[in-house]
């Protein structure tokens, strides 16, 4: 490799690298399946609930959830979607972009690909680790985005977290503090086992709103294996033909 493709390499790699020194994770994701539907659907839910009332989701329109789900849009409407949605709209925020702004001093991303930008394990750990923070502004902080403007929207859910303390040694030689996990000090409705699920599939639902496609690729994925299979039994039954008569 000549000097000049390291680099390139290099500079193609610095912002991951950068992005990786700058988190530090808490938790390592659960495994999830992306093309569990039931999970997606259940994180649908929680998204409609608890997120749209300050992100969009611009680019997922209700109607492509019903129908990569397999669910009728009578359904769709009746249990995942507000009076006032369209079915063949996007997921449209409920505050006004300026009051937002004036709220929480940043206006809520939209939310449509944040999985690709953030990576799952980042999302779910975001949801993991707000806490209650009496020096924050917002009476909450989080561990895996210090200092974000965004509530701890499910707290309801989750109860309230404190955050536990570790001393380390850094780097450069000096002693730190450093949150290495929470613990939960006042339980909310769901326990701790039902609502790292609710994270799981609410991370589920945004890996499939950042990639439907995905979906269609698994379905496309057996289709193709099936016929390469049934081309090989075809291949294999006529390579038997041709040499019956030359053994
Ligand atoms: C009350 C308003 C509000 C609600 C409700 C809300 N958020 Fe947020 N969220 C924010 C704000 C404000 C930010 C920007 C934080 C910042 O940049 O400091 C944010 C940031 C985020 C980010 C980080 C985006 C990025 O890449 O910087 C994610 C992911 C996110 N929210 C997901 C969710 C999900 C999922 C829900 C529902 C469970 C939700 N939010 C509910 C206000 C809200």
């Amino acid at each position: 490799m000549t000097q000049k493709t390291v680099l390139t390499i290099l500079l193609l790699l610095a912002p991951e690298l950068l992005f990786a020194a700058g988190t530090r994770l808490l938790y390592t994701m659960p495994h999830i399946n992306e093309t569990d539907r039931a999970a997606i659907q259940r994180g649908a839910r929680v998204f409609i609930n608890y997120c749209l009332t300050c992100h969009s989701a611009e680019y997922m329109r209700y109607k492509r959830i019903a129908d990569d789900l397999g669910i009728s849009e009578d359904i769709m409407k009746k249990n995942l979607m507000f009076a006032s949605d369209k079915i063949h709209e996007g997921m449209v925020v409920a505050i006004e972009a300026d009051d937002a702004r004036r709220w929480f001093g940043v206006p809520p991303p939209d939310l449509s690909v944040v999985a690709r930008a953030r990576t799952r394990e980042w999302l779910y750990n975001y949801f993991m680790t707000f806490y209650r923070d009496e020096k924050s502004p917002i009476g909450v902080n989080n561990a895996t985005f210090p200092g974000t403007a965004m509530p701890n929207i499910l707290w309801e859910l989750q109860g309230w977290q404190d955050p536990v303390y570790e001393t380390r040694v850094n780097a450069k030689g000096d002693q730190e503090r450093v949150i290495v996990d929470m613990k939960l000090v006042e339980p909310g409705k769901q326990t701790a086992k039902e609502f790292k699920q609710t994270i799981r599939d609410l991370v589920t639902f945004m890996v499939y709103m950042a990639e439907p496609a995905e979906l269609e690729r698994h379905r496309l994925g057996f289709w193709v294996l099936a016929f390469l299979f049934v081309l090989l039994m075809i291949s294999y039954a006529l390579k038997h033909e041709y040499w019956r008569d030359v053994h």
